[in-house]
């Protein structure tokens, strides 16, 4: 009786931290000039804080009579501004629950060091030749960072900018890549992406870290090296405060013309019981970076995998780190084996340094990194960095090619990797391996541009299937014209919509014509959602390069399900 009613408590108690919380914040999509923009800005009580991003038509509105938080919505002026013609769309934005990756874990303890006793880095002088670990840090990484450095690339020209609780532009190891151009503080409406220290509950220096570990200067004898240290390095500090699908999309879209590579190590709660991804808005910032991003090449997204391996958590249900747009970088360390998710949009792994790797710290520090701590992504990060400099043409698909063709899964003990239909060994713990920069570096510099994406996009014709509790369902599914369109397969989308009684029973898997077997959801203890999966979308990266039409002798694409 005590034990039933100590759940009820705890669950009667998630339900208010999980009460929707309404800003004053209206994303709108206009039609019309400027003038336009301020006259229903004008006429509703809003202020006009400006286009979001790089979004045309869309305008992020303040409104001055509501409250900046709140658990009810003010639907009134919603409906009022709807009234416009010019309005297409709009939204009072929501605050969204996201986590920095391991940042509990990260933040433990934080040393100052002397920097005297510290190893210096001096990557591009011929200590480079000297087989010592103290001289590059990324030397027991296993992913060849130094031989992508020994033949001259170190990521000058490329522009990478981190997406997290601001960075610290004065620290000596980022001041000298530091770039102005490439930052933003989309909290603080302004241009300086410096972390706000003064809070002692937010240890505000994940993305400083993840800054120095892909773009810590060399020849400065202070923390560290990064994996591209002649990058250029910005920040967008998005993180430290209320996270509204207008603030991601504000953050991913901003300036992509400039910025080459965005890297973002946080997402939905990995508590193995969440279901969320990208917004409207960040859905559409996604696409617009690879359609017209660094001129139509397309902005590269890297996304950490996710680290709710001890909930029981499947990055499938994070729909950042599943978006075909992101590549998705989980962690080789072995001690971070039981935090790993496993899921089939992971793209490849990173080794995120030793432990005890010395990285950066605040307030000019340095600090040791622990155990847990992963900056798998942000080193993903840095070598898609050094592959862009050998090959500035590349788009975002190419980048995709060059890691499934590159990575290395020898090392990496996994009892899951197969090999798929094209010839390519993939797990779903690590994707297609470990990266490795040498190899990335000779592909980019040979690599000619793949075709123009096709997809293909086909109804299950069969509209509804019940199930039974304990059974399994299989679904076959004939695809015939996909044949002609997609030759070769790169990203398969499932998009589907189940009712059930308890979401964290389900799995799914998917078969393709030459047999590959895709993971696209596992169990999750801990999600006993009775929502279903509205409309969800699952991706699997696993059929990369296997034909579309399953074999030479089939027509027919056979997906079963
Ligand atoms: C290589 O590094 C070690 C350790 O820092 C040093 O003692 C040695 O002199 C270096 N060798 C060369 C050839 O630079
Ligand atoms: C920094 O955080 C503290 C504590 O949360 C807050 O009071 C202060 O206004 C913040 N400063 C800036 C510049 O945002
Ligand atoms: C390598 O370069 C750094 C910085 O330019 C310099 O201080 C150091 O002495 C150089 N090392 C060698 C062995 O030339």
């Amino acid at each position: 009786m005590v034990h039933f009613l100590f759940l009820w408590m705890m669950g009667a108690l998630l339900q208010v931290c999980h009460a929707t919380i309404y800003t004053n914040d209206w994303a709108i999509r206009i039609r019309g000039d400027r003038e336009c923009v301020s006259r229903i800005a004008e006429k509703y009580g809003f202020t006009n804080m400006g286009q979001i991003g790089d979004l045309k038509s869309y305008y992020s509105f303040r409104h001055s009579e509501t409250a900046m938080r709140s658990t009810v919505s003010n639907t009134q002026v919603s409906v009022s501004v709807a009234t416009e013609t010019e309005v297409e769309w709009l939204q009072q934005q929501v605050v969204l629950r996201r986590e920095k990756r391991n940042s509990r874990a990260n933040h433990v303890f934080s040393v100052n060091l002397k920097s005297e006793n510290l190893p210096t880095a001096h990557p591009s002088n011929q200590t480079l030749h000297n087989d010592s670990m103290w001289r590059n840090p990324w030397y027991h990484s296993g992913m060849n960072i130094g031989g992508a450095w020994r033949r001259g690339f170190s990521g000058k020209g490329v522009v990478v900018s981190v997406l997290d609780d601001g960075i610290e532009r004065e620290h000596p190891d980022l001041k000298p890549n530091y770039d102005p151009l490439a930052s933003r503080d989309v909290n603080g409406q302004d241009d300086d992406p410096s972390p706000n220290y003064s809070s002692a509950a937010a240890s505000n220096y994940h993305g400083t870290q993840s800054a120095g570990t892909i773009a810590a200067a060399a020849h400065n004898s202070h923390c560290t090296v990064g994996v591209s240290f002649h990058a250029r390095i910005g920040g967008i500090r998005m993180l430290d405060g209320d996270v509204t699908d207008m603030v991601e999309a504000q953050s991913l879209s901003f300036r992509p013309q400039y910025i080459d590579i965005y890297s973002a190590s946080w997402g939905p709660e990995d508590d193995g019981a969440t279901l969320e991804g990208p917004g409207p808005l960040t859905r559409l910032a996604l696409e617009n970076g690879v359609r017209n991003g660094r001129r139509g090449r397309g902005s590269v997204f890297v996304w950490s995998s996710g680290s709710g391996g001890l909930r029981g958590d499947h990055c499938s249900c994070d729909g950042y780190s599943s978006s075909i747009y992101t590549v998705s970088i989980s962690s080789s360390r072995s001690e971070h084996l039981e935090h790993l998710e496993r899921c089939s949009s992971t793209l490849a792994a990173a080794h995120p340094g030793g432990e005890g790797m010395v990285t950066l710290g605040p307030q000019k520090s340095c600090s040791r990194t622990t155990a847990a701590s992963s900056l798998s992504s942000s080193v993903g990060a840095g070598v898609i960095a050094l592959t862009l400099q050998a090959n500035p043409l590349l788009t975002w698909r190419d980048v995709q090619h060059i890691i499934v063709r590159s990575s290395k899964s020898h090392r990496l003990p996994d009892p899951d990797w197969s090999v798929n239909g094209a010839g390519f060994r993939v797990s779903h713990l690590y994707g297609f391996g470990l990266l490795d920069a040498e190899a990335m570096v000779l592909e980019a510099q040979r690599w000619r541009r793949v075709p123009a994406q096709r997809s293909c996009v086909q109804e299950d014709p069969q509209i509804s299937r019940a199930m039974f509790p304990g059974s399994v369902l299989t679904s076959v599914f004939q695809s015939s014209g996909c044949s002609s369109r997609v030759v070769f397969v790169e990203h398969v989308v499932v998009r589907l919509s189940i009712d059930h009684r308890r979401r964290g029973d389900l799995s799914i898997t998917l078969t393709s014509p030459s047999g590959t077997e895709s993971k696209l959801l596992n169990n999750r203890p801990f999600d006993d959602s009775t929502e279903g999966f509205p409309a969800w979308e699952l991706m699997t990266t696993h059929s990369w390069g296997e034909p579309a039409a399953g074999g030479v002798d089939s027509e027919d694409q056979r997906l079963v399900l």
